[in-house]
């Protein structure tokens, strides 16, 4: 397993007086006003999360949208606080959007044109001109910020995600010499789909300013290379995969994320004696089976079929009926957005209409938390669940299959995992599903809470050991590694 010392011995070592600059739209820490005062807050998981946990190790600089009520109060004029507290490890740089520009560059463009065009779930992706000059006023603060810290300092700069598509290119016009690597979480979609887009020639010019481009998977690269063919007649090389344009060539690879195994252990370590009192003490209710499904409420991630996969369930196994519980943790997200809205709606009106289906006077299925809850709480319910449903209809990776996999104790825990995640590629021993198919999926269900302690043992342990290898810091390594080289 690589360490986080080994990160830090690569970086100090491949990257020496290099400034590091990760460019990102979510902070990992906001502060918010509390009517006791100003409280910090560490934001839910994602890619943030990850380049929290490697710019602790290594130092350097992080810009970001300062989107927390105090977020304006802490930092210095320049928008800048040493984070996270008491450890002081790094510079958070914010943001700050006026309303209108995060409206057309987040709530917009991003993830109501990008968003629905990366994902392969027949939502339409909305093409408005405002919004795109929103999204390109914004990548271009970003790379202000970014440049007002640099002035002539050599850098390494990381940038993340689609909601930036466009600074590489900023910021090499502004300095050939930066280096500059991407990494896109989300899926890239076939040329068919991805060339409807009016500014698809920009978006890729765009992220060819980087040297180097990472993905999860190795369809999103070949899908990427063919749209970069097809619009701007790159020359493509295939060992390693490359593209040439206008004399400038970006490396291109799959790279699936990891995640850190280690600090996942820590967590584990406060919870050892739980039981299924934790989940009776903070929800209310006892079990026999515990089934959960942690997400961000997104269109994408399956919810809606996964409730019906739990109806089905039920129906088909009504023994299961009084024994079984599906505890459904969705934290609101992008909620300014209709669609948004919308499936928020539409899973209370499901969830209301199975219970109402099987609920006896002392037994409910399904007990759907709409809030964002502490990840040592989430990891803890991990433990005890002997399912954990991830039904995503397109998903770039998908970390929380991976966390649970790490937290699930090996007898009692198996992972249900849609095919169409990244994380399917890495976790072939857990039992994959297509989450379209309501029937079979049930039908999966039953199998994972039936299967013999010794089955669940061999396959946990094969994926724990994958996951112990294939850690954040083995995925940060590569990530400099394939742009230094
Ligand atoms: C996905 C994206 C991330 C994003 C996260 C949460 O994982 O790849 O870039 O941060 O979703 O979405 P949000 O809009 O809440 O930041």
């Amino acid at each position: 397993m690589i360490s986080a010392e080994e990160l830090i011995r690569f970086v100090r070592k491949n990257l020496k007086n290099k400034k590091i600059v990760v460019a990102i739209q979510r902070e990992p820490y906001i502060h918010i006003k509390t009517p006791s005062g100003i409280e910090l807050q560490k934001t839910a998981g994602g890619a943030h999360i990850l380049l929290d946990g490697i710019l602790r190790k290594i130092g350097g600089l992080m810009v970001a949208i300062g989107s927390g009520s105090a977020d304006s109060l802490t930092c210095d004029e320049k928008g800048r606080i040493l984070v996270p507290p008491g450890e002081e490890s790094y510079v958070l740089k914010r943001i700050f959007l006026k309303k209108k520009e995060l409206d057309g560059w987040y709530y917009g463009f991003a993830n109501q044109t990008l968003w629905p065009l990366c994902h392969a779930v027949f939502v339409k992706p909305i093409f408005n001109a405002i919004w795109w000059q929103d999204y390109i006023s914004v990548n271009e603060k970003f790379s202000q910020a970014i440049m007002e810290e640099l002035r002539d300092q050599e850098a390494f700069i990381w940038i993340n995600d689609y909601h930036l598509a466009l600074l590489p290119r900023i910021l090499k016009n502004q300095n050939p010499n930066l280096i500059i690597g991407f990494f896109w979480h989300i899926p890239w979609p076939t040329y068919e789909i991805f060339r409807i887009c009016p500014w698809k020639k920009q978006l890729l010019d765009g992220l060819l300013g980087s040297d180097f481009i990472g993905f999860h998977r190795g369809y999103h690269v070949d899908n990427f290379i063919e749209a970069t063919r097809q619009e701007l007649g790159v020359i493509v090389d295939t060992e390693p995969p490359l593209v040439e344009y206008q004399n400038h060539e970006t490396k291109l690879a799959n790279l699936p994320a990891g995640i850190d195994y280690q600090e996942i252990k820590t967590h584990l370590e406060k919870y050892k004696k739980i039981d299924k009192g934790l989940i009776k003490h903070d929800f209310g209710f006892d079990y026999q089976y515990l089934a959960i499904g942690v997400d961000r409420i997104d269109y994408t991630k399956g919810i809606i079929e996964r409730l019906r996969i739990i109806d089905r369930f039920l129906e088909k196994y009504s023994d299961f009926q009084g024994k079984f519980v599906y505890l459904s943790i969705g934290a609101p997200s992008r909620m300014h957005i209709s669609a948004y809205k919308n499936l928020n709606r539409e899973i209370f009106d499901l969830v209301e209409k199975i219970n109402w289906k099987y609920s006896t006077a002392d037994w409910q299925p399904i007990y759907f938390i709409n809030k964002t809850l502490p990840r040592e709480k989430i990891l803890a319910y991990f433990q005890l669940a002997n399912v954990c449903l991830v039904t995503a209809l397109d998903d770039g990776m998908n970390l929380v299959a991976k966390e649970y996999v790490i937290c699930t104790k090996d007898d009692h825990g198996m992972l249900l995992l849609s095919k169409f995640t990244g994380a399917a590629k890495d976790l072939k021993s857990c039992l994959l599903i297509n989450p379209y198919d309501i029937e079979g999926t049930a039908d999966a269900l039953y199998v994972a809470l039936t299967m013999k302690p010794e089955e669940k043992i061999k396959r946990n342990q094969q994926m724990k050991k994958f996951l112990k290898e294939n850690n954040i810091y083995h995925w940060g390594i590569n990530f400099i590694q394939n742009i230094i080289q």
